[in-house]
């Protein structure tokens, strides 16, 4: 696209605030998404939607807003807001975000999109074509102690990366008795289905190619089912789910450098339970974003003339005004990313970390992790597309 070709961005409809319509008012919008938009002096809630009235009426009250609905629609309409969330369940991710992009709103979207990278990369488009910024939910990526090990890490601290090792597992659904969504493939009733590698191991690929810096060449992984029946969420009852419940891959980078994946959750350990280790030629890094005894983070470092590793302190720049390590982890990250993409929307710049694009390229290395799984044999990435 030519420079003059190229749409000139979207700002505000007010100088200086954003306005933002929050779809789906369930369990994560009102621990995560509402009270971080609500802490930046930049920032309103000005309405809210969710099909389920009496829940969106009681988060109205709860959070202050006035203007609450059971369609969608009236937000994407309303000619005052600047931003759409998305916080439904999964299956409307991707109607919601590519209505609000049709109508001009910045849109910021919980993973996945879509459940296809090119889908994904279709609504990255649009969003370009008509100059709007997007974001994903990658809340970790937005942990003060992630955003650290990124500036040491741009600044040469680790020198080049040679391997990475990412986890993220916890044990939310060890026992079979704790409700799930139901998420068994209809069609396809014996085939395992794609569902912890997207709900968690989608935020830690996200920082692997954000830390890795070079692109990835070819994945060989497998998935696993570790208890075959749960109870379904809106049914009460025990059902047979062939999910991937645990996941391990390996993943190769141009310039030879190497990652490895591990996603669970049924895996002992505390909520979130995301870990990441970069090990390069000057130097090393582990972030924890695992709360314990109330610490929700650290990072912990060491390079070639001092191998011990040792903890560092997070400088204040990297919280919100006023918080510390011993805030509930959803309401710290999400405050830090919805404050970067009012920065974003505000400043009219290219600058848009965590969008659609690389919401896209996430989706992309599952779905070719998820092919390798299928074939029992490395795949190249990128995937070579299907007509
Ligand atoms: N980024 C993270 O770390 C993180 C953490 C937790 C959940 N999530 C994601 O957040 C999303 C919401 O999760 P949750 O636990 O709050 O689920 P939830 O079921 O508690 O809430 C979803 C809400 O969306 C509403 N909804 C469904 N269809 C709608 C529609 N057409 N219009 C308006 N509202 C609609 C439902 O009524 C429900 O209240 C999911 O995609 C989940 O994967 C992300």
């Amino acid at each position: 696209m030519t420079e003059s070709a190229r749409p000139q961005p979207v700002t505000t409809h007010e100088p200086g605030v954003v306005k933002v319509g929050v779809v789906g008012t369930g369990r994560w919008a009102v621990r995560s998404h509402i009270p971080g938009w609500q802490r930046d002096p930049r920032c309103q809630v000005v309405g809210l939607a969710d099909v389920d009235a009496d829940l969106v009426k009681a988060a109205g009250d709860q959070f202050g807003v006035a203007n609450v609905s059971d369609d969608y629609r009236t937000l994407i309409e309303d000619p005052e807001i600047d931003v759409i969330d998305v916080v439904t369940g999964d299956a409307m991710h991707f109607e919601v975000t590519m209505a609000a992009l049709e109508a001009g709103k910045h849109v910021l979207c919980e993973k996945p999109v879509h459940h296809s990278y090119a889908e994904v990369d279709r609504a990255a488009d649009l969003a370009a074509s008509k100059g709007l910024k997007t974001k994903l939910g990658f809340t970790f990526r937005y942990a003060p102690a992630t955003m650290y090990a990124a500036e040491l890490i741009r600044e040469g601290f680790v020198g080049t990366p040679y391997m990475l090792n990412a986890y993220e597992q916890n044990s939310q659904w060890l026992d079979p008795e704790t409700p799930l969504r139901q998420q068994n493939n209809p069609g396809h009733p014996g085939e395992i289905q794609v569902a912890s590698i997207e709900g968690y191991g989608a935020p830690v690929i996200d920082i692997m190619h954000w830390w890795m810096g070079s692109p990835l060449t070819s994945v060989v992984g497998t998935m696993r089912n570790f208890v075959p029946e749960r109870m379904v969420r809106d049914t009460g009852q025990m059902t047979r789910m062939n999910i991937d419940d645990g996941d391990m891959f390996l993943a190769e980078f141009d310039g030879g450098g190497l990652a490895s994946v591990q996603s669970s959750f049924v895996t002992v350990g505390n909520y979130p339970g995301i870990e990441v280790r970069i090990y390069g030629s000057e130097g090393a890094i582990i972030v924890r974003l695992v709360e314990e005894a109330g610490v929700c983070q650290t990072i912990r470092t060491a390079s070639k003339d001092a191998v011990e590793f040792v903890e560092r302190e997070i400088p204040q720049r990297f919280f919100p005004h006023g918080g510390t390590s011993l805030e509930p982890w959803p309401f710290l990250f999400y405050s830090n990313l919805v404050a970067d993409f009012a920065t974003e929307v505000l400043s009219g710049e290219p600058d848009n970390q965590g969008d659609f694009r690389q919401g896209a390229l996430v989706q992309h290395t599952i779905n070719a992790f998820e092919a390798s799984h299928r074939q029992r044999a490395w795949v190249d990435f990128p995937l070579t597309p299907t007509a």
